[in-house]
């Protein structure tokens, strides 16, 4: 697979007739909303662990110093916790092309409370994208993330910006957690 999955998600028709869809953001989508919806509300899906595993050569990194942004993985008894946003399918189009660098969408249950949910989306990341760098000590992690910076800024400002958001929904991540106490201090 190659990086640029906008292609490949443009085929994926399956919410394209509703009105609306659920869409779960779990990373720079919980703080990082430049896109227009309808509403949105904090939300967990099960099952999944959040981990900067996703190389960044767009946004947070470069090609030549990639950063780490998060995916997720499946993990059996897990909880993901984050915001949901309902949006008009068109909006996938204009996500595709800002999350193309080897997120594909995937549709799973996304929880609002204990007795409310809905199917909707979410872009994962999965091992056999040629972004993926995978999990490495998180000494090297937090290295890498303190060094790197792309377009969209520092990848230190993107790893404690999600910290603090997760801290505003009420939530917390120890990966995320773990990787902000491991960043190098900046002198
Ligand atoms: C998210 O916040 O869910 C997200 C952001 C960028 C790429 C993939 C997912």
């Amino acid at each position: 697979m190659t990086f640029d999955t906008t292609a490949h998600n443009s085929h994926m028709t399956h919410f394209d007739r509703r009105d609306s869809l659920w869409l779960f953001g779990y990373g720079s989508l919980i703080w990082k909303a430049d896109f227009p919806f309808l509403e949105r509300k904090p939300a967990w899906i099960e099952h999944w662990s959040r981990r900067f595993w996703q190389g960044s050569h767009d946004h947070r990194g470069t090609p030549e110093a990639p950063g780490r942004v998060v995916t997720l993985t499946q993990d059996k008894g897990a909880r993901c916790d984050g915001m949901a946003y309902r949006i008009q399918p068109e909006v996938l189009r204009q996500l595709d092309i800002r999350e193309k660098n080897g997120y594909l969408r995937e549709v799973v249950p996304i929880h609002f409370t204990a007795t409310r949910s809905a199917e909707g989306l979410i872009y994962l990341a999965t091992p056999d994208n040629e972004a993926f760098l995978g999990e490495a000590s998180l000494t090297a992690m937090a290295g890498q993330i303190a060094d790197a910076r792309g377009p969209s800024g520092s990848n230190r400002e993107y790893l404690l910006n999600l910290e603090l958001a997760l801290h505003e929904l009420g939530a917390s991540d120890d990966h995320v957690s773990a990787l902000a106490a491991a960043l190098p201090v900046i002198r």
